[in-house]
C-alpha cells in the first residue's frame, strides 16, 4: 500500500484521516518516519507554513506528505492573530491568546471573523493545496467547555452556540479543518 506521511505529531488527528483512507494509503506521522525536528514555520500565510512542512518531510525523508495550517482570522483586527494564532500573547498558552483577543475586541461592533485551515500536499513531486474555511462571529464573553484554542469565543455563522458548546462531531462536520481535510480526501480517492 501506498505511504503518506501527515506532518503532525497530533496521535488523533493522524488517526482520523487513517481511517477515512482505509485500504489507500497508510498513514504516517512525524512520530513513525522518526522525525523529532521543529519543522520551522517561518512563512507569511498559512499556505506557506504548510508548504513548509511538507516539504521539508518529502526533501528529508523521500516520502510524500502532506501538512496542515490553521489559525483564527478576525476583520477588526486585520485578520489576526492568523498565522500568529497559536502564540498571539506572546506564549503558548490557549487562555493567554483568547483573553487577548477579547481585550482587543472590547468595544468593537464589527465582531465578523473566520477559522481557516490550508493543507499542502507534495505528491510525487506535485504540489497541490486545499482550502477550509468556516465564518462566524467573535462572543463577547467565552462560552463552552469542549475543544480547544479560541473555540470559546467562536460562534459559527447560522448557529447560536459557540465551537466549545458543540460537541466534537458537531464541530467536526462543519468546522475549517475538516472541510480542507475532506478536499484532500476526496483528491486522493480520485487519484487512487
Ligand atoms: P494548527 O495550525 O492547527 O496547530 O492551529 C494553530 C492555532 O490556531 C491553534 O493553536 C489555535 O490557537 C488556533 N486554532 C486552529 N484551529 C482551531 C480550532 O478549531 N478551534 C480553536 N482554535 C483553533
Amino acid at each position: 500500500m501506498r505511504e503518506l506521511v501527515f506532518a503532525t505529531n497530533n496521535l488523533h488527528k493522524t488517526q482520523e484521516v487513517s481511517k477515512l483512507l482505509l485500504g489507500q494509503y497508510k498513514i504516517l506521522n512525524l512520530n513513525d518516519i522518526g522525525c523529532d525536528v521543529d519543522i520551522p514555520e517561518t512563512g507569511n500565510s498559512f499556505a506557506e507554513n504548510a508548504t513548509l512542512k511538507s516539504q521539508y518531510v518529502v526533501d528529508h525523508y523521500q516520502i510524500d506528505c502532506f501538512a496542515d495550517d490553521s489559525g483564527l482570522e478576525i476583520a477588526a483586527l486585520n485578520q489576526e492573530p492568523g498565522i500568529f494564532s497559536a502564540r498571539y500573547s506572546g506564549v503558548r498558552n490557549d487562555q493567554e491568546n483568547l483573553n487577548l483577543v477579547l481585550q482587543k475586541m472590547k468595544g468593537q461592533s464589527n465582531r465578523k471573523a473566520r477559522f481557516r485551515t490550508v493543507i499542502s500536499l507534495v505528491r510525487n513531486q506535485e504540489h497541490f493545496l486545499f482550502e477550509g474555511i468556516i465564518y462566524g462571529n467573535i462572543r463577547e464573553t467565552p462560552f463552552g467547555t469542549q475543544g480547544f484554542g479560541y473555540d470559546p469565543i467562536f460562534e459559527p455563522e447560522g448557529y447560536t452556540q459557540t465551537f466549545a458548546e458543540m460537541s466534537m462531531e458537531e464541530k467536526n462536520k462543519i468546522s475549517h479543518r475538516a472541510l480542507a481535510m475532506n478536499k484532500l480526501i476526496t483528491f486522493l480517492k480520485e487519484q487512487a
